[in-house]
């Protein structure tokens, strides 16, 4: 298994250059399902989560082909037939984004048979919703020996208001309404960026949705979908969490190809914090060589701040100047991280959905384990300004949504390295 061995003390200096969005490559992987000509996506990351997408829809019979020299970051998937309309366990438990392919199997084929995806590392995380949602649009449903089978012959507009906002609720159930009869008109959506991605696809592919980065989603169904070329919006996740390794190490980077209209919660926090920025149009620069002083984060939907930024911003915090209130509003067991970083000399006390991080507490390398992606991401922007080499264990987490993080890393200064085996592994083999 890869680890990762960080030396830290260098700040962060040059420039980085951010991949495409993981979390609209995915729904836009699986909105290839609902059509039978093909789709080519652009600007696609390299990380494991993408195979493991590779591996979803070739079992189901989907030709996908991931793009290898000066194209590797591209996908073509072209679903002539659909003869496996289905999500195996053993998929479903490694990425639970998987369950994004149900809406589109409904609408395309009448038929699917997911597997539930249960708990995972940071909650309960259940896809009530999503099912909920297409009952609302026709489907029947049971569950059964862990598995949603979901059948219909053609699935009818409906008006869903959603209970609690989920983003791949959003986008399984505007996926599906693309192909319904009759219009879907959708409430309290998710507004995040990546929801707005998928529905420019769907859109060049034929389908009619207004609203799509609102809490209001118009859907009109038509008949069929067609190919489509698309380029994934840059990663806002991947583009923060360099531009935290540049403000905690006192460096100075340039955040390049990245999107600063998606990061505004996080650049206003940064703000509070003391950390200087500058954006451009498709960049931003990160100054970190000024004292930082501690604020309070709340976790919220898009436009708020992301649940995925938090444990990012908690190593930050521990290097701030007071006292930082982090509340995590999204998930109910999202403070894994904590626990390593306070391994690591942090000062954080966890009271329920609270993590209460006391400042400016010196950091020193330890052996420490991801826990799952993001909280790998916060270990690494500890360690690199840890005393001493960290040893960061269960690297396949921060592998499923960060493209060659140790070489963009090293690219800036930093020292690190992977040990153990080597990754990625040779792409374009099935299985
Ligand atoms: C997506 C992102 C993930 C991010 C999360 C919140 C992708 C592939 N993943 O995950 O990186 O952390 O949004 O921004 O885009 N919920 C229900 N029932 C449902 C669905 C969700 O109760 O049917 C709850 C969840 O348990 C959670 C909250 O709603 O408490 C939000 O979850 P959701 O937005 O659905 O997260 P994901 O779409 O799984």
């Amino acid at each position: 298994m890869d680890k990762l061995v960080i030396r830290g003390g260098n700040p962060l200096l040059g420039t980085v250059r951010i991949s495409g969005a993981k979390n609209a490559a995915l729904p836009c992987m699986a909105a290839a399902l609902l059509t039978e000509e093909e789709v080519i996506l652009e600007n696609i990351p390299q990380v494991r989560d993408i195979e493991t997408t590779r591996r979803l829809l070739s079992a189901m019979g989907a030709e996908v082909e991931l793009g290898y020299g000066r194209a590797h970051h591209r996908t073509t998937i072209q679903a002539r037939t659909l003869n496996a309309p289905q999500a195996s366990y053993e998929l479903v438990k490694t990425m639970r984004a998987s369950t994004l392919v149900l809406g589109p199997l409904v609408a395309r084929c009448g038929r699917a048979h997911v597997s539930l995806p249960g708990g995972c590392a940071i909650g309960a995380r259940p896809i009530d919703l999503h099912i909920k949602g297409l009952e609302r649009l026709g489907a029947k449903i049971a569950t059964e020996h862990g598995y949603v089978e979901a059948t219909a012959t053609r699935l009818k507009g409906a008006e869903i208001v959603f209970d609690k906002i989920t983003v791949t609720g959003t986008e399984d159930l505007v996926m599906a309404a693309t192909l319904a009869d009759g219009e879907t008109v959708m409430q309290n959506c998710a507004c995040e960026p990546e929801v707005a991605d998928l529905a420019d696809l769907l859109n060049k592919m034929g389908a009619k949705i207004e609203g799509a980065g609102t809490s209001i989603i118009r859907v009109k169904g038509v008949a069929r979908l067609h190919g489509a070329k698309h380029r994934i919006i840059p990663d806002r996740i991947e583009a923060a969490t360099f531009i935290i390794a540049g403000a905690l190490t006192g460096g100075d980077i340039n955040v390049t190809g990245c999107e600063p209209a998606h990061l505004t919660s996080l650049l206003q926090k940064l703000q509070e914090v003391g950390v200087k920025t500058t954006h451009a149009s498709e960049s931003i620069r990160v100054m970190g060589d000024t004292p930082h002083k501690a604020a309070d984060v709340n976790t919220e939907e898009y436009p708020g701040f992301p649940t995925d930024m938090q444990a990012q911003y908690m190593a930050l915090a521990t290097q701030a100047d007071g006292t930082s209130i982090v509340t995590e509003n999204i998930f109910e067991n999202r403070f894994m991280h904590a626990l390593e970083l306070v391994r690591m000399g942090a000062n954080i006390k966890i009271e329920g959905r609270r993590a209460i991080v006391r400042g400016k507490t010196p950091l020193s390398a330890a052996a420490v384990l991801a826990s799952d992606l993001r909280a790998s991401a916060s270990l690494v922007l500890a360690a690199l300004v840890a005393d001493g080499e960290t040893i960061i264990d269960r690297v396949y987490h921060i592998d499923r949504g960060y493209e060659h993080i140790e070489e963009k890393l090293k690219g800036v200064g930093a020292e690190i390295r992977r040990i153990g085996e080597i990754f990625p592994k040779r792409r374009g083999a099935n299985g």
